[in-house]
């Protein structure tokens, strides 16, 4: 059993990446292998609409050269997929938003002349995310997309764990936040056996 973190925040010492290592933290303690794929540090452009995706129902088949292939690889190889973002305009990030288009269109061969398959089909994902406002006006919409992008897609949606973050002169992290983050961890844990 894997687990590919796409790291969606900007900030290597930020909240959402405090919020995420207590939760791999407790996989890795459960025998859940973690890796962690920083998407700033990546090449990721955004999905061009092109469709050529769609010509093979059999990989990837996107006509962009940039580190695209390998995020679509780690997330093919993995059984649990956390997309860990602060919310940024009530959605995620923009390089987290670039892989989920790109995703979504070549991992779901939906689009082209005949209707084909999802490569990701019953695959788990979760949702870890921090935000400025209390997480039901906060995080709310990014939830609430990422169902419905689940549903459409095949995949298991595992709900997500959203932090409030109380500004900026305030420490983020605390003992029940950390908690949060480990029941989080082994409620995603037992969806996989
Ligand atoms: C550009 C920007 C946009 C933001 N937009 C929102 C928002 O729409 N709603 C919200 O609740 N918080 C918003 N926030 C607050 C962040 O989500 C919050 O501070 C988060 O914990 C930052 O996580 P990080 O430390 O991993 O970067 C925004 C922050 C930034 C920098």
């Amino acid at each position: 059993m894997n687990c590919c973190i796409l790291m969606g925040s900007p900030r290597k010492n930020g909240n959402t990446q405090a919020l995420t290592a207590p939760f791999a933290g407790e996989l890795e303690r459960l025998g859940i292998g973690c890796s962690t794929l920083w998407l700033y540090d990546l090449e990721l452009k955004p999905c061009l609409g092109c469709r050529a995706c769609q010509r093979d129902w059999a990989q990837f088949g996107c006509v962009q050269r940039d580190d695209m292939q390998k995020v679509f690889d780690s997330v093919l190889a993995c059984q649990l997929l956390v997309l860990a973002t602060p919310v940024y305009s009530w959605y995620c990030t923009p390089p987290m938003k670039a892989v989920l288009d790109r995703l979504v269109y070549g991992m779901n061969k939906y689009y082209g002349e005949e209707k084909g398959p999802s490569l990701w089909e019953g695959k788990k994902v979760a949702l870890i995310t921090t935000c400025g406002y209390p997480p039901e006006k906060g995080a709310d919409l990014l939830n609430e997309g990422l169902r419905r992008y689940c549903k459409h897609s095949r995949l298991s949606y595992l709900g997500m764990l959203a932090e409030r973050h109380m500004g900026y002169g305030s420490v983020f992290m605390d003992r029940e936040k950390e908690r949060h983050a480990v029941e989080f961890a082994r409620r995603a844990a037992a969806a996989l056996y």
